[in-house]
Formats: C-alpha cells, sequence, structure tokens
C-alpha cells in the first residue's frame, strides 16, 4: 500500500516546525511505512524543489542537532508541492489526478523492483491516504465538504481487504464553543465515518503523558491508593515562562480556557483520574476519558465565582494584536469535582498560565497527612513530630520523571525525619532523546490506531465543562475581576492566596526533576 500524507496548510508554521521534521527523524529511524510521501497543498506558488529547499532549511532550524544531510537528500525525494486555493472546489479535483498519478507511479515502482526481486505481491496494491488540516480554524468544515465533494473520501476494500484508506487529521482548536464543536462534528460526519476521523491533542502524542497509563495500568501498587481514601487532591499545572508573543491576534479570540484547559489539561485530568479500560484500544480508553469528563460536577454562577481565578500578566495589553482594555485571561485557576465513588469530594485543582517563572507541566498526587504521628523528639519528648503528607509527582515537561516523597529517618542520636524521594528520570534511564509528539501521532494515525486521539463525544464533553465557564467570564469581565500578574512569577497573588484560604498550597517549583538527571529537593 502506498501511504500519503497531504498537508493542507503546507506553508504555516507547523508544518515546518512540528511536522516535516518529525516526518524526517521517523524516516531517519526507518519507522516511516513504505513507501511513503508528502504531498504539501497551500496557496504559495512553489515548485517541488522550492519547497524542499525552504523545509530544508527550517528543519535545519528547529532540529539542528538531529540534522543528517544524506538523510535528508533521501527523505527529500519523498516531498511533493501541489499549489492550489483550498477554497476551490476544482483544486480538489486537480489535487485528486496529481494523488492518483502519484500513486500509479509509485505503484509502478515499486512493481517493477519487486518484481526483479521476485517477490510481488499483488495485496499490497491501495493506499493508505491521511489529510492533514493545519489550516485556519474556520476553515476546516468547508475544506471537509470540498474532499468529499471531490470524491477522496471513499474508501473500498478487495476480498475483505482495505485497499483504499482515508483518514483525516483535525488540528486543535475543534470548536471554540459547544455549538461549534457539535456543528464542526456534524460537517465532518457528513463526509467521514468517526474512525476515519483524528482529532489531535499533541499532549497525548508526550511520552510522559504516555507513561501515566503505565504507572496507572502496568502496576499494582498505585491503584488501592489512586482514590479517595488515600488523596488529599491532585493539582496539575502546564506553566509556560513564554508570553503570547507575536500570536496575540489568535489569543484575544481564545485565552488560556479555550487554549490550553479545553483540550491539554482536561487530557491530563482525565488520563490521570480514569478508571482501568479493559483494554488499551481506541474505543476502551475514550469510553473511559468521557465517563470522567461527564462526571464532572456542574458549575453554578457562584461556584465559578468562588472556585475559579483569572489573571493576565503585566504587559499583556500592549501585545502585538490584543486590545488596549482586553480582559482576556493568560492565567486560570479552577477547582473542580469528579462525581464518582473513586473521587468523591477530592479537589482537583487545574492550573495554566503564560509569562510564568518557568515551563514546567506537571501533575502533583498529593496524599493524606498520616492520621497520628508517634514519634517524639528525644530533646523534646513531649512535642510530637510532624509528619508529612506523600505526595507523587509526575513531571511531563520540560524534563521528564516520576517523584515519590516520603518521610524518612535523618541518621543519628535524635529522631529527627525528613522527606526523602525516590525518583525515576527518562533521562537517567534511556540515553535516547524522547521522540517528539507528533512522530508517534503520525505513525498512529497511518496504522488506524486512534487511542491517542479525541473522539467526538470526548471533544463535546470537555467543552461542555468549559462553556460554563467562560460564557461567565465573559459576562463577568472587568479589570477587577482579572488579576494582574507580573511575568516571572507563579500568576497573580490572588492564586495563592485563594489556595491558602482552602489550606492548601500551590506547588511551585520548577523544575523538579531537572534534565542532567540531577534532582533538586522535592518541598
Ligand atoms: C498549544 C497552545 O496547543 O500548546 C499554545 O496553543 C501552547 O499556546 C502550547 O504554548 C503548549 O504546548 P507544549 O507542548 O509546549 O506544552
Amino acid at each position: 500500500m502506498i501511504n500519503i500524507l497531504v498537508i493542507f496548510g503546507a506553508s504555516g508554521d507547523l508544518t515546518s516546525r512540528k511536522l516535516i521534521p518529525a516526518l524526517f527523524q521517523l524516516f531517519i529511524k526507518k519507522e516511516l511505512p513504505e513507501p511513503f510521501f508528502v504531498v504539501g497543498v497551500s496557496r504559495t506558488p512553489m515548485t517541488d524543489q522550492e519547497w524542499r529547499t525552504k523545509l530544508r532549511s527550517t528543519t535545519i532550524e528547529f532540529n539542528a542537532t538531529k540534522f543528517d544531510n544524506s538523510s535528508w537528500n533521501q527523505f527529500k525525494k519523498h516531498i511533493y508541492y501541489f499549489p492550489g486555493n483550498i477554497q476551490s472546489l476544482t483544486m480538489f479535483k486537480s489535487l485528486k489526478q496529481f494523488l492518483k498519478d502519484l500513486e500509479k507511479n509509485a505503484t509502478q515502482k515499486r512493481t517493477e523492483e519487486e518484481q526483479e526481486e521476485s517477490k510481488f505481491n499483488s495485496s499490497r496494491k491501495g493506499t493508505n491516504c491521511v489529510y492533514y488540516l493545519s489550516i485556519a480554524p474556520k476553515l476546516y468544515a468547508d475544506t471537509i465538504t470540498h474532499l468529499g465533494n471531490a470524491g477522496m473520501t471513499e474508501e473500498s476494500t478487495l476480498l475483505n481487504q482495505p485497499i483504499e484508506l482515508r483518514k483525516i487529521i483535525i488540528e486543535k482548536p475543534f470548536g471554540t464553543s459547544l455549538s461549534t464543536a457539535r456543528e464542526l462534528n456534524q460537517r465532518t460526519h457528513q463526509v467521514f465515518r468517526e474512525d476515519q476521523v483524528y482529532r489531535i491533542d499533541h499532549y497525548l502524542g508526550k511520552e510522559t503523558v504516555n507513561n501515566i497509563f503505565a504507572l496507572r495500568f502496568a502496576n499494582t501498587i498505585f491503584e488501592p491508593i489512586w482514590n479517595r481514601n488515600y488523596i488529599d487532591h491532585i493539582q496539575i499545572t502546564a506553566n509556560e515562562a513564554q508570553t503570547v508573543g507575536h500570536r496575540g491576534a489568535f489569543y484575544e479570540t481564545a485565552g488560556v480556557l479555550r487554549d490550553m484547559f479545553q483540550n491539554h489539561l482536561l487530557q491530563l485530568l482525565t488520563i490521570t483520574t480514569m478508571e482501568p479500560p479493559n483494554r488499551f484500544d481506541a474505543q476502551s480508553v475514550r469510553d473511559e476519558k468521557v465517563k470522567v469528563l461527564r462526571s464532572i460536577r456542574s458549575m453554578t454562577p457562584e461556584y465559578i465565582y468562588n472556585n475559579t481565578i483569572r489573571g493576565q500578566y503585566s504587559h499583556y495589553r500592549d501585545e502585538k494584536g490584543v486590545d488596549p482594555h482586553s480582559n482576556i485571561a493568560t492565567f486560570a485557576a479552577i477547582k473542580l469535582y469528579i462525581d464518582n465513588w473513586r473521587w468523591n469530594n477530592v479537589p482537583i485543582y487545574l492550573r495554566s498560565g503564560k509569562g510564568m517563572s518557568c515551563q514546567t507541566t506537571q501533575i502533583v498526587i498529593q496524599y493524606k497527612e498520616p492520621p497520628h504521628s508517634i514519634f517524639r523528639s528525644n530533646r523534646h519528648p513531649d512535642s510530637k513530630i510532624q509528619l508529612e503528607a506523600n505526595r507523587l509527582l509526575i513531571q511531563i515537561q520540560p524534563s521528564e520523571g516520576i517523584k515519590l516523597g516520603f518521610m524518612s529517618k535523618v541518621p543519628g542520636t535524635e529522631m529527627e525525619l525528613r522527606n526523602s524521594n525516590l525518583t525515576f528520570s527518562f533521562h537517567d534511564h534511556y540515553s535516547e532523546e524522547l521522540p517528539e509528539a507528533y512522530q508517534r501521532l503520525l505513525l498512529d494515525a497511518f496504522s488506524g490506531d486512534a487511542s491517542l486521539f479525541a473522539r467526538n463525544d470526548e471533544v463535546e464533553a470537555a467543552w461542555e465543562i468549559i462553556d460554563p465557564i467562560q460564557h461567565n467570564w465573559d459576562k463577568t469581565a472587568s479589570s477587577e475581576a482579572i488579576h494582574s500578574y507580573p511575568v516571572g512569577f507563579w500568576g497573580p497573588d490572588a492564586s495563592e492566596k485563594w489556595m491558602q484560604n482552602q489550606g492548601k498550597q500551590w506547588f511551585n517549583l520548577c523544575p523538579v526533576i531537572n534534565s542532567s538527571g540531577k534532582q533538586s529537593p522535592l518541598h
């Protein structure tokens, strides 16, 4: 079968920064399905050669340490460019012909090669074609309709074997609200079956996010203590040091809730709190994730007022493309509850912001404090030694690992106790660099595994959680409601005070496990 990735939005940032470098690395590792072609589609007039030259320099720029010239010279032969306007149906018809010709030539070449080696295998006929929408989200629905009208989405089988496979990868954001997501799902389903649709959330391709599945479901020791009986609360933080920079105009239409919570943070939440699926396959995993989303306690305006904090970094209104009176939140902290047996009344805190003190994405499982301390200090026999609660920290990025904090005795004659750590760092255990999220996701889409992609009901359930908060914030937007914070810290003071008022404290350390393998203490 010939494998073709058609990228709509070929001249965009995502293509040069993420997609082509990811494909190139897969090519070097010989992990791409063979034969493989990339066809880039966008309006800019360019020849194949011009696009290849451009991609060469951007791949060096974004992947310098891993660039290898002789591999690139092989890889570039698989790259083609098709200039065209995706708003024109005629363009899709010509693209369809172009893809057919590409397939015909590749099949012919392959057949000749195989005949020469006397291993001709006619069952490998056909095309596995994946369309990648890396275009402005407002063009998603029409592009999908054009693909349908041009007859580019039909699949076929021969002797019960698929010979024509057609899939579509849709980048985030998938809608900007529940109603727009529903509409986009409907338009998509007019053309594609749900199992042909791969909604990308690149957090799901991150190695450490996948390791949460392993931690929870490949070990027996964590499961018995992964519930309300032992866990006091959970903190999920995705902080970025970067400010919005040149993305001001986009950010004004999104804000932190749509940009980070509806997708990435809720994905981390579902994987951390879902019930064990009976199998690691797309349906079982996604069924469990949807159940969690549907169990999140609904939020009234009063609840939102008391349980959410919004902030904006101090110079956000001066960024290019930003309204000088903007009340868009660049920081948010939200407390929510999952109303089921496992998580009854366990507060779950989600937090994300731009312009923070460092980049760190981490999940903190804060265990309950020991119910009673038996230890007394030799020197002060009347005072009991205060015991600290255990804490399991899963660091997703920038350096990846897991750290478990527990009390241990400090050597000496005194009964002195201290928090110590058991640490697992990916960098200590594996010499290879962790693969970029897009590598895994692209391969999964080609092989037809949708476990790490969002399903239609999952996306809608996530919007059902975010929509009421967003509506409430829009209605009550004012400079008083949104707390200003200086760049380079952990968000507004109000967020720290809000936690303190609940008898809790944010886990503010970055990074906890650093990439040199050295570890900072777990406080
Ligand atoms: C994107 C958001 O989805 O994720 C960006 O649009 C954000 O605003 C980015 O910076 C964060 O991704 P990562 O992988 O760097 O944590």
